[in-house]
């Protein structure tokens, strides 16, 4: 029973056991991977019936939760509208329940084969980059009208919430900034695989060097001007999106930064992801738009100097590796 209480809230399980139709005692509630946000989530299982939920814990969240439950309720609208023209790409079947903390959906878990991570062998990999690509390629088409644009909230954001972040100013302004970071990578350092540790050192090297950090203060300004006409899911990731080797398929989940964005921006924030992951992308680097890396140079940098979100969380080390791949990647384009 405690392993229960920690994952899911009573509330969620009494959705649960609502949706499943079963008692208390039936359920068998498991953890998943991934994820940075201070959701709780789980797969709960009955009999041979499983939903994966995904819960707002208003009690561990500033501001009564107020946030996180409007990003609760994105997600779930934007997922209703896109089962509408790309039901191929999300989750066949969501529910928002328990006074809107509560998210329940297909399960895509593991078990049934599903990957949450990008795979280990090169050709799984590759076929797995190519079908995400392609499926964010399509998505920017996308054409919705001003009116559900307004009511989903997909407004654009990225080009200028990234082009025009301070973060790489205050990085060439204050000395003191550069020498947190560069600790910063130098803890990190040791734990990284060989190709993120080069990256890292190239950051380190790139700390002390002004003229280039104000050309890519330049760089990311330019991405600000782009115009925002595609659609974009705005946080694609591999703990974003399952994807089944066997038959191709692929459901992206977490849909609450959905926007409209510049062209490109969701392969370059997946590429950033894939490279962060040891993945090789230099099939796909024409994908990439240069202008958003130096953006998320900046951006992630300053990010990964706050603290935790939770305890012994991993966001910042993952915003610091991301800011050292964009750099790396900024390069090869
Ligand atoms: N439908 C699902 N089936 C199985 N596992 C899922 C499902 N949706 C999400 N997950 C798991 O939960 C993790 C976090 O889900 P996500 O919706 O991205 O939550 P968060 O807002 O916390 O990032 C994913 O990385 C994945 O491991
Ligand atoms: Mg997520």
């Amino acid at each position: 029973m405690e392993a229960l209480v920690q994952l899911l809230t009573d509330r969620a399980l009494q959705c649960t056991i609502a949706e499943l139709g079963a008692d208390l005692s039936e359920l068998r509630v498991t953890s998943v991977s991934g994820g940075f946000s201070r959701n709780r989530r789980a797969l709960v299982s009955a009999g041979d019936k499983t939903i994966f939920v995904k819960e707002v814990d208003v009690d561990v969240l500033p501001d009564d939760g107020e946030t996180e439950l409007a990003w609760l309720k994105k997600d779930y609208e934007v997922t209703r509208l896109l089962q509408k023209v790309h039901p191929e790409f999300v989750a066949d079947w969501i529910k928002l329940d328990g006074d809107g903390h509560v998210l329940i959906t297909t399960s895509y878990a593991s078990a049934d084969g599903w990957l949450w991570r990008p795979p280990a062998e090169k050709s799984v990999a590759e076929r797995y980059i190519s079908a995400v690509l392609a499926a964010v390629r399509e998505l920017e088409n996308t054409q919705l009208t001003a009116e559900m644009v307004e009511e989903m909230q997909l407004q654009s954001f990225v080009a200028t919430e990234l082009g025009l972040d301070d973060g790489i100013d205050q990085v060439i302004a204050e000395a003191d900034i550069r020498r947190q970071l560069i600790d910063n990578y130098q803890i990190l350092l040791p734990e990284q695989s060989k190709v993120n540790q080069r990256r890292c050192q190239k950051m380190m090297e790139l700390l002390g060097r002004s003229d280039e950090l104000a050309d890519i203060s330049v760089r990311a300004k330019r991405f600000a001007k782009q115009p925002e006409d595609c659609f974009n899911h705005s946080d694609v990731r591999s703990d974003n999106l399952a994807f089944h080797p066997q038959t191709g398929e692929l459901k992206l989940v977490d849909w609450n930064w959905a926007s409209y964005a510049p062209q490109g921006s969701g392969a370059t924030e997946f590429l950033v992801d894939m490279a962060r992951h040891g993945q090789d992308v230099t099939p796909w680097l024409e994908e990439l738009n240069a202008e958003m890396l130096a953006a998320f140079v900046g951006f992630f940098l300053v990010r990964s100097l706050k603290p935790p979100l939770k305890p012994g969380d991993n966001l910042r080390q993952m915003q610091a590796l991301s800011a050292a791949v964009a750099y790396d990647l900024l390069e090869r384009t």
